[in-house]
């Protein structure tokens, strides 16, 4: 097996190539004058089983990932994995309103054209997968989350909604802590208001779980009522830490203790690695 690391990830493809025992080889990305992508695999050949890992998010990786599969196919690859650590679009999963597209629907299609496999991690709407004309997994950040967080005084773990309570549930049981979700309502797109919460957090050291954080909206609005409920210290981990206009700041400059992320976007809070699930993932048969 050979891992090609695309310009979004390569310290998770470095990982994942060490645990594997396998060749790294490293795509040269750059940009022309115009914004253009360029990409080379510096490689004779990949006649192999090839696993490109390289996130769809922000638009300039997608392309990246199109142009390093088309690279890939052509230096030979046996059987062409895409492990996508943040699979971006998602959330855009159905119409909402009339004449909009489905974008993660498109993005799927459009990615599956080309290759024999997927693995994404906690993908935002699982419903999305359908779409891969492909065999595909989605891995779960929830035991390495745990693992992390195990030993370290958490009282109790929380989803910001019930539609994430599931998230809240696998990391609380495998900690071996109380766990439970808030009420959540979305006023705008950067507004959220948590309603208080119903479980008593008096005191009480807590652990936020979410799939992402994007403007980091939603994670101080429910730290702050948390607060206000009485929690000791509220720390918050998600899996992709998009951190969109200056979300790390703000998170960090709010009344929050502590902030982590896994390494499916890579970035200085980063610290929770999905190397080792990958790595699991890709040595099974399927
Ligand atoms: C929502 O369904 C997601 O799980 C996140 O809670 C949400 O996308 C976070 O967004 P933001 O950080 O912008 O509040």
């Amino acid at each position: 097996m050979i891992v090609v690391g695309g310009s979004s990830s390569r310290d998770l493809a470095k990982d994942l190539a060490a645990l594997l025992g396998c060749t790294y080889v490293q795509a040269a990305t750059t940009r022309f004058p115009d914004g253009e992508c360029y990409t080379r695999i510096d490689s004779e050949s990949l006649s192999d089983d090839v696993v490109i890992v390289q996130n769809t998010y922000p638009d300039t990786n997608l392309i990246e990932m199109f142009l390093l599969q088309d690279a890939v196919r052509k230096m030979g690859a046996k059987k062409m994995t895409l492990v996508i650590p943040y699979f971006g679009y998602a959330r855009q999963d159905r119409v909402f309103k009339p004449g909009e597209p489905e974008s993660a629907k498109v993005m799927a299609m459009h990615l599956s054209m080309n290759c024999d496999r997927v693995i994404t991690v906690d993908i935002h709407k699982e419903a999305v997968l359908d779409h891969f004309n492909c065999p595909h997994k989605d891995l779960k950040a929830a035991a390495v989350i745990a693992d992390y967080f195990k030993g370290r005084g958490i009282d109790l773990v929380l989803s910001p909604d019930i539609g994430a309570a599931g998230r809240a549930k696998d990391v609380g049981e495998r900690m071996g802590v109380a766990y439970d979700h808030l009420n959540k309502t979305r006023l705008s797109g950067t507004d959220v208001k948590i309603a208080p919460a119903s479980m008593d957090c008096k005191g009480k050291h807590i652990l936020i779980v979410d799939d992402m954080i994007s403007t980091g909206g939603t994670i101080i609005t429910a730290t702050q009522a948390l607060k206000e409920a009485g929690a000791k210290s509220v720390a918050v981990v998600c899996t992709h830490g998009v951190f969109v206009n200056n979300a790390l700041e703000r998170l960090t400059g709010s009344a929050l203790d502590a902030v982590l992320c896994c390494n499916t976007l890579e970035n200085e809070v980063s610290h929770i690695s999905v190397a080792g699930t990958i790595a699991e993932a890709l040595k099974e048969k399927w």
